[in-house]
């Protein structure tokens, strides 16, 4: 996606400017092409000369000095893909949104003929603020795209939002820059992975699930502008830039976090191999094995969630998942009227369980599409495709 293309770097004075030099490294190994625009407040932190070796094309320091160009701040983003300011203070936050072009970046900013992008990086507090809340506001009302910030320590010791997305994770989610904004703003709730039932504090049962799936949905989802909640069972799968992610172990504690976040999305997409069955009582102590007879384990339902959600009176659009081992359509399509959704992903065990690939069929009421076996990411990207066509 980024082969060939020309991306512009804003950098302006946070300590999150290092981070810039490896993003700008990496941005070249994918084959943009990069410029850098350095405010002075940024040139404190890295060089000039620290992108020109890493293989910027120019760096750009002021609108007065430059050599070999008559109007920086015009010429900079002509013929770019994007503009992206990583990291943006608050303060570049606060001129962007008033319009203010004091700066060589600020001016190129106003002057932008290609999307713009921020990247976040500052102390908690000042991201917390009602004026930066309200910059962001105002700057994504006019079009600009954010991503971030991350939350975690930060390098003044607090700890919260505002810390500068890793490197790795802003290439990640600048793709969304680039692909259409199907679900622009659209608040998504997601399920994935498989649920754990315990049957003693150190046994439980669960199943094959590995979440693949489902984080494919969450990260093809934000790309397409939306913003994700995902509600993961136990998996080590590292979270999608951009996602908000809650974990849970058993089945009732996915019931009762899709439960609790469901009124503030518009969709809802159940990919989670939920457990239809938990131990009625679990043991509190370990079951010992010298007590020679095997234990007898009583069963007893769980709720269903999305049959759950769906009967809401303001249910969000509602997509469920069947995994089956046989008699893929008649089984989704059973599920499709007994959950009450419209919408069922119907695959099978041995083509998408804790695989890297997925061919699914979308079953509705009155319609069966098979899509070609495909990576999880491709059928994520097609099954986000389909959504924004139904709720938009
Ligand atoms: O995680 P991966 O390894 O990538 O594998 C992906 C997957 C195979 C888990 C995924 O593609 C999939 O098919 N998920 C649904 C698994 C399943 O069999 O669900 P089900 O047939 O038990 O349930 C049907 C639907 O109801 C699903 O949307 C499920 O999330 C939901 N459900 C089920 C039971 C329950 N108590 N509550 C629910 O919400």
């Amino acid at each position: 996606m980024l082969t060939g293309q020309k991306i512009v770097l804003g950098v302006t004075g946070s300590i999150a400017a290092y981070k810039s030099c490896e993003l700008l490294r990496l941005l070249i190994k994918r084959g943009a092409r990069c410029s850098v625009i350095m405010t002075q407040a940024a040139q404190r932190f890295v060089t000039p000369l620290t992108f020109e070796a890493l293989g910027a094309e120019s760096v750009i320091t002021s609108d007065w000095d430059q050599a070999d160009c008559a109007i920086p701040h015009i010429e900079a983003t002509r013929d770019a893909k994007l503009l992206l300011v990583a990291p943006a203070t608050a303060n570049i936050l606060a001129k962007a949104a008033q319009g203010i072009a004091d700066d060589v970046l600020s001016a190129a900013i106003l002057a932008a003929r290609c999307p713009v992008a921020f990247a976040p990086a500052m102390n908690t507090y000042m991201w917390h603020n009602n004026a930066t809340q309200r910059n962001v506001a105002q700057l994504t009302q006019d079009g600009a795209i954010f991503l971030g910030p991350d939350s975690g320590e930060q390098a003044c010791g607090d700890v919260g939002s505002g810390r500068m997305l890793e490197p790795e994770d802003l290439i990640e989610l600048m793709q969304g820059a680039f692909a259409p904004r199907l679900l622009d703003r659209c608040r998504v709730l997601i399920t994935a992975g498989p649920t754990y039932e315990p049957i003693d504090p150190v046994r439980g049962i669960t199943n094959l699930s590995s979440g693949k799936q489902g984080f494919a949905i969450a990260k093809a989802a934000v790309l397409a502008g939306a913003e994700v909640t995902l509600i993961a069972g136990p998996t080590a799968l590292k979270t999608p830039a951009g996602v908000r992610r809650i974990d849970v172990l058993t089945a009732r504690e996915m019931y009762e976090a899709v439960m609790e976040e469901v009124p503030r999305h518009e969709v809802f997409i159940s990919v989670a191999a939920v457990a239809d069955w938990r131990i009625e009582k679990p043991a509190t102590h370990k079951i010992k094995k010298e007590f020679t007879q095997a234990p007898e384990l009583t069963f007893t339902e769980n709720p269903d969630i999305l049959a759950s959600v769906a009967a809401l009176e303001n249910a969000p659009y509602c997509v469920g998942f069947a995994a089956e081992t046989d008699n893929l359509i008649d089984n989704a399509r059973a599920k499709l009227y007994r959950k009450n959704v419209p919408l069922i992903v119907a695959n099978l065990v041995k083509d998408a369980m804790n695989k890297d690939t997925n061919a699914v069929v979308f079953v509705e009421r009155d319609a069966a599409t098979p899509l070609t076996k495909a990576t999880k990411e491709a059928v994520a990207q097609a099954l986000i495709a389909k959504i924004a066509q139904e709720v938009s």
